[in-house]
């Protein structure tokens, strides 16, 4: 097992010293301050939820100063301002539902209602979809002046294709001009995904991998005349090269009606686009899988001067696969990078036996298929007849910037949900985008992009632990009320809804750690730190001597020194520490240590082999050639003396032997047994040293990873194959993945 360990780092490591930006995301964070939040000091506040059973607690929607968050079975409306319950409704499956539930071999958690889908159709009626015990069913609620829900007399409608049966499948729904788009799963085994247009039953074509394949939506939203999917999914044009996936971007008209007779009730306008969060270099290192995306907002990936200088965007987190490196990066896009993503070229394949390649404008209809008809069913045969084969676009959507605004590689913690706070006003008079990124290990991370022009310089300001390690965050939303002048982040989770200060200014009592903190919402104000736009704050630079004299204060040394104590040291990022080809990768402290310690064992070991020689008084086999001269001179050595060398020299290569296939087989033995073997031959074994030296990020002692680091390997031996294999017909048996 240790030498399967120590073989794959460094497989991994030949991989990805390959890749010359490798460094560049492993370069360390470490935040401005590490963050324990205590209830009583920090304003934090909590909603209880039902105290003797799970919760399930999902954010469904924010409006105003509620929100409304689903729980097992129920439906809270919790005021933000206070995070105490407004009103709720409860809604829990049948017991009939429940008992078919059970006999199709679903546990009770599962055989519960957990809502998926909700719609405020106007100012007092929702609409909400639950999984109802593996039941998809709708209905409608209407809110009266005292605040309580009532489920209006209308019939319980089927939910199907509106919400999935089972909750843990990844669904997003969204209302737009009174109708309601869902992108979910349509039956039982979650083998019929599609999105949905549920007033005239509008959908995307069934069981076709082109259109979507195996996909988990994260979320959406509509904008001017089209409705917007993300989600991760297979990637059909990537068959050829082995099974990975890909972040897309869909989009679908709102006046689409489908097509006459070919596409008939299905889109006519659905196309998406691969979205590119990747670092950049020869061999640009993609983050494939989005998780969760921001709501559209008006921002800026940069600092700005001016408040104008922005457009609508979304950021994204997206992850590397669960077999693999485990590492996280927040990425942003612009609208109008995507809407011209979609207005450029298609890619398509021939037949099932050609690559995906470009269309050439040549091949695409006229005008082009992604504006929107107003009406679809008057669309020409040829025109449908390509949108049903050609629903990915060639391009990728760049991200902002160019690359990731925020990476970070762990084997503990990915992100989860990202809020942006769109362009807070900070006192060194620029406006930034401030990041609050959730992981999944329990934290809020508070970053920003303090990189001006073309570059991307992201300073972590704070590292909050919220919730505790195993309670992984699954939403995050500022909350901002100008007139009662509360702001503050909503933290969620499957246990926890609770939440939590913006910004810990006030924490800070000198000017220069008021400063070092880098914080756009914290100032320096001649006294104090506080959130203000007026003050000393230098977002870009930190303190430094140059600044402001008057935050050249005598007292901070002290004051530091406290702070010191407060703040925990920060997680080390993650660097593989594996000996690479060369062997000083890491901290070579510890392989100079090790090697250093198995030197002196062997010095140690040949003083006793030598002891031990002197003590027969003898010459041995296996010896020096000084000593072998030595041996030669012994002529007169008598025939005994012969004997036992030969039997010494025996026992001693047995023992070796012995050793030798000790280790091989088991590769776990104790190094300090037989050094000048290990010195010799083991590297691997040397690998292991350095990995259970615990200082290593990598090195998990969990064993369960192994094997999916070796899932890693594979995967990359797969993409590099690719020119080989890229030439091969594809059949329709690949589409069976596994
Ligand atoms: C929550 O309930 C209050 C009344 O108590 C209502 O004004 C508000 O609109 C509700 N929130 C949502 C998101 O529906
Ligand atoms: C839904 O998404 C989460 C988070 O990305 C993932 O862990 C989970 O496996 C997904 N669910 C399904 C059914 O694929
Ligand atoms: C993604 O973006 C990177 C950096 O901007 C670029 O090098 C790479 O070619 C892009 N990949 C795709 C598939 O467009
Ligand atoms: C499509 O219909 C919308 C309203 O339904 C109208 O505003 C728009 O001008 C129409 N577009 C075309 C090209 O006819």
């Amino acid at each position: 097992m240790e030498c399967v360990r120590g073989f794959v780092c460094l497989v991994l490591l030949t991989v990805t010293s390959s890749l010359t930006v490798v460094e560049s995301w492993q370069s360390e964070w470490s935040p401005s301050s590490t963050v324990r939040l205590d209830v009583n000091t920090h304003s934090v506040q909590r909603f209880p939820g039902k105290e003797t059973e799970r919760d399930d607690f999902r954010l469904l929607l924010t409006e105003d100063d509620s929100m409304l968050v689903a729980g097992r079975n129920t439906i809270y409306n919790i005021s933000m301002v206070t995070l105490e319950e407004n009103a709720k409704i409860e809604w829990a499956p049948e017991q009939s539902h429940i008992d078919v539930c059970q006999m199709r071999q679903k546990t009770p958690d599962e055989c519960q209602n957990y809502i998926r889908v909700l719609a405020k159709k106007s100012r007092d009626t929702l609409f909400v979809c639950g999984t109802n015990a593996f039941k998809p069913t709708c209905r409608t609620y209407n809110q009266g002046e005292d605040g309580s829900y009532q489920k209006t007399h209308h019939k319980d409608k089927s939910g199907t294709a509106l919400c999935p049966f089972d909750p843990s499948h990844n669904t997003t729904a969204v209302y737009a001009d009174g109708k309601l788009y869902s992108a979910t799963v349509a039956d039982f085994n979650s083998r019929d995904p599609l999105i949905l247009e549920s007033t005239q039953m509008v959908r995307t074509e069934q069981f076709d991998s082109k259109w979507l394949n195996e996909p988990n939506f994260v979320s959406s939203f509509e904008k001017d005349d089209k409705v917007y999917f993300f989600f991760r999914e297979t990637a059909v044009e990537n068959i050829n090269c082995g099974k990975a996936v890909f972040s897309r971007v869909g989009r679908v008209c709102k006046q689409d009606q489908g097509g006459n007779i070919l596409l008939y009730n299905i889109f006519t306008s659905f196309f998406k686009a691969r979205l590119n969060c990747s670092i950049p270099g020869d061999f640009p290192f993609y983050f494939d899988e989005i998780q969760s995306t921001s709501e559209v907002g008006k921002g800026n990936y940069r600092p700005t001067y001016d408040s104008g200088d922005r457009s609508d965007m979304v950021y994204g987190v997206f992850n590397t696969p669960q077999n693999s490196i485990h590492g996280s990066a927040i990425c942003a896009f612009r609208y109008s990078d995507i809407i011209r993503t979609f207005e450029g070229r298609f890619k398509g394949q021939k037949s099932f036996w050609h690559n995906w390649l470009t269309v050439p404008w040549d091949d695409t209809p006229q005008p082009h298929p992604q504006e929107c008809s107003n009406s679809s069913r008057k669309l020409p045969d040829n025109t449908l007849n390509f949108i049903k084969n050609h629903p990915l676009m060639n391009s990728a959507v760049p991200a902002s910037g160019g690359a990731p605004l925020l990476v970070h590689t762990s084997f503990n913690a990915q992100f989860t949900k990202i809020a942006v706070d769109w362009m807070v006003h900070a006192a060194d008079e620029k406006y930034y985008d401030v990041m609050f990124v959730g992981t999944d290990d329990g934290r809020v991370i508070k970053a920003v992009n303090k990189g001006g022009s073309a570059k991307i310089e992201t300073v972590v300001i704070e590292d909050i632990r919220v919730f505790s390690p195993h309670d992984p965050v699954t939403d995050v939303k500022v909350f901002r009320d100008k007139a009662k002048n509360i702001e503050k982040l909503i933290v969620v989770s499957k246990d926890n809804v609770v939440s939590i200060p913006l910004h810990r200014c006030h924490e800070k009592k000198t000017c220069r750690s008021c400063v070092e903190l880098r914080d756009p919402y914290c100032a320096w104000q001649g006294s104090s730190c506080g959130n203000a736009e007026r003050g000393v704050q230098d977002v870009d630079n930190g303190w430094s001597m140059t600044l402001d004299p008057s935050c050249q204060d005598v007292t901070i040394y002290d004051d530091n020194k406290k702070e010191q104590e407060v703040t925990t040291p920060a997680p080390t990022p993650a660097k593989c520490a594996c000996p690479t080809v060369k062997g000083t990768v890491g901290s070579p402290s510890i392989v100079e240590e090790d090697i250093d310690a198995l030197l002196v064992m062997e010095r140690e070991n040949s003083v006793h082999k030598k002891n031990g020689g002197s003590l027969s008084g003898g010459p041995r086999a296996g010896q020096s050639s000084e000593e072998t001269q030595d041996a030669t001179t012994a002529a007169s050595a008598s025939v005994e003396t012969l004997a036992i060398a030969i039997v010494v020299s025996i026992v001693l290569s047995m023992l070796i032997g012995f050793f030798i296939g000790y280790k091989v087989a088991g590769c776990r033995g104790n190094r300090d047994s037989d050094a000048s073997y290990l010195e010799r031959t083991c590297s691997l074994q040397r690998s292991r040293n350095r990995l259970s030296s615990g200082e290593h990020p990598y090195y998990n002692p969990d064993h369960t990873i192994m094997p999916k680091q070796m899932n890693y390997v594979v995967n990359v031996k797969g993409k590099l194959n690719t020119a080989s294999v890229e030439t091969k017909p594809v059949t329709k048996s690949n589409k069976v993945y596994l």
